[in-house]
């Protein structure tokens, strides 16, 4: 390949009873009561996984570990230890299999619905809005978490009565999701950014306790923009220059591929160029400049192994 992406553990590299669950981009290792989440250099877009991107797990891991301490006093997280780069020792939790999506523009999928006249996850918004209009205030448009397949929006009254969340617990998510993204929209505007969107996963610990899991702020779960020209691209009618993985995707629409069929073949060059964004991703929310720290597989396996054979 020519370059040393990681694409991922199987089965073989662990010994006979360890499980190891492939996600799109993480592969996860239970050890019970902890997950080992390693973050894969892998890359998905309509739900599915297409190619190899240069440092893309070691950032998203890294972004994520950021964020986690950068908001550790607005809600706890499931980070019980950081093993490299890309692997992380997770309190495992079950998850509330809600995506619980928090916008502060009306953007992306939620400018889709509203301009088609429907309702963004049951909220009906007031009529005259323009696409990536800031919001009042930030709201909560929630999607189901399908095991296969793709997400479907839900509207919060639904959560409750189809006892997803009791409307107890789902009252605790909403204050925690709101909260994060109060801290998040701060800390990007002292970046220069703007935290246009993101999802959070909720879960719960075995004592019955709410944590934040999955992933925090990064390029891939959330929607940033450059607050520079922000102002003068939204009056223009013109997409603010944004932060995020759209370019991937982009670059699949152009060529007639939203998800279904043969996807067209990734060159190298479109894989070169989409990690620069992610490493300018990196430096823009964190503030310094990326020099990779992640291990060439065969060390990657060392570290996870030798964790598993001393807890388990
Ligand atoms: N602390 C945790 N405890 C249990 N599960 C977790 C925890 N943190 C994250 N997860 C789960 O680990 C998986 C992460 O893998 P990945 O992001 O690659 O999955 P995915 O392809 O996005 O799949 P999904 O649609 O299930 O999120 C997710 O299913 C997520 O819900
Ligand atoms: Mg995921």
């Amino acid at each position: 390949m020519g370059d040393d992406c990681f694409a991922g553990f199987s089965s073989g590299d662990f010994p006979p009873g360890v499980s190891l669950r492939t996600g799109k981009v993480r592969d996860l290792v239970d050890l019970g009561d902890e997950l080992l989440i390693t973050v894969t250099d892998r890359i998905s877009a309509f739900d599915r996984v297409l190619a190899l991107i240069p440092s893309k797990g070691e950032i998203l891991s890294r972004v994520s570990l950021w964020w986690f301490d950068a908001t550790k006093d607005v809600c706890p997280n499931h980070t019980a230890a950081i093993l490299s780069a890309r692997t992380t020792v997770v309190r495992k939790a079950k998850i509330i299999p809600i995506e619980v999506v928090v916008r502060g523009y009306l953007a992306g999928s939620a400018w889709r619905d509203y301009s088609a006249g429907r309702a963004v996850s049951g909220l009906r918004l007031a009529p005259g809005m323009r696409q990536n209009q800031i919001l009042g205030t930030p709201l909560i448009t929630p999607c189901t978490k399908e095991a296969s397949g793709h997400d479907e929006p839900i509207s919060e009254a639904d959560i409750v009565g189809r006892g997803i969340a009791s409307a107890d617990l789902w009252g605790q998510v909403r204050e925690k999701a709101l909260a994060l993204f109060r801290r998040g929209t701060q800390v990007a505007a002292s970046r220069g950014l703007i935290l246009v969107d993101t999802k959070y996963e909720f879960g719960l610990l075995p004592g019955g306790g709410l944590v934040l899991a999955d992933e925090l702020h990064t390029p891939d779960s959330s929607r940033y923009w450059y607050s520079a020209g922000y102002e003068e691209s939204f009056r223009a009618g013109l997409q603010p220059r944004q932060l995020d993985k759209e370019h991937f995707r982009g670059w699949l629409i152009d060529r007639g591929f939203m998800g279904d069929g043969q996807p067209p073949p990734i060159p190298d060059s479109l894989r070169q160029e989409v990690s620069l964004r992610y490493i300018e991703a990196y430096k823009a929310i964190i503030g310094k400049n990326f020099t990779k720290k992640a291990l060439p597989f065969e060390a990657e396996r060392k570290i996870v192994q030798r964790y598993i054979y001393r807890n388990k």
